[in-house]
């Protein structure tokens, strides 16, 4: 059975990445899927390097490959016969988050949405608050993989 990832990814998390190592066991295939969200203002990596960090970050994982979709999700299950999304979730606030987002998803297309407990060890971790931490020089390692991290500190460093 074939899994979707979505999210912006902008940049991948160590709590990410467990949620792909899990969903990687218990499904055949797993498409990490760099999608873009319009609430979100244009992001600190551009697609192609969101999608780049990722490809590093899940190189480990035989059945676990990075796409990218700039329209509505359920289009991209369709056509390509996704039939479930993961995601992980790390509290009540991601609860109400994601609820109606999935409701929608099935509704529209069929697709079910399965939700991972996030580990405990990454509870606290969002791709927004590392960004914040790193752009006024606090230490984000071990939050992002290594490369991530490095490239997380490039991005800032330039632009000081
Ligand atoms: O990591 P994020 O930003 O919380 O992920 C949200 C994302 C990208 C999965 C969501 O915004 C999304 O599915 N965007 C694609 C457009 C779409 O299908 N919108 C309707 C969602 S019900």
């Amino acid at each position: 059975m074939k899994a979707v990832c979505p999210g912006s990814f902008d940049p991948v998390t160590m709590g990410h990445l467990d949620i792909f190592e899990r969903a990687a066991a218990q499904f055949d295939e797993v498409i990490v899927l760099v999608t873009a969200n319009p609430n979100k203002k244009s992001g600190l990596f551009s697609v192609a390097e969101r999608m780049s960090l990722l490809e590093e970050a899940v190189a480990h994982l035989g059945n676990v490959r990075v796409d990218n979709w700039g329209g509505l999700l359920v289009e991209y299950t369709t056509a390509h016969k996704v039939t479930a999304l993961v995601k992980g979730l790390r509290s009540s606030l991601d609860y109400e988050y994601e609820l109606p987002m999935a409701q929608m998803n099935r509704r529209l297309s069929g697709v079910d949405t399965f939700f991972l407990l996030t580990d405990e060890k990454y509870g606290y971790i969002s791709s927004t608050l590392c960004k914040e931490v790193a752009r006024y020089g606090g230490d984000i390692s071990g939050l992002l993989p290594p490369h991530v991290v490095e490239a997380v500190e490039a991005k800032y460093s330039q632009a000081q």
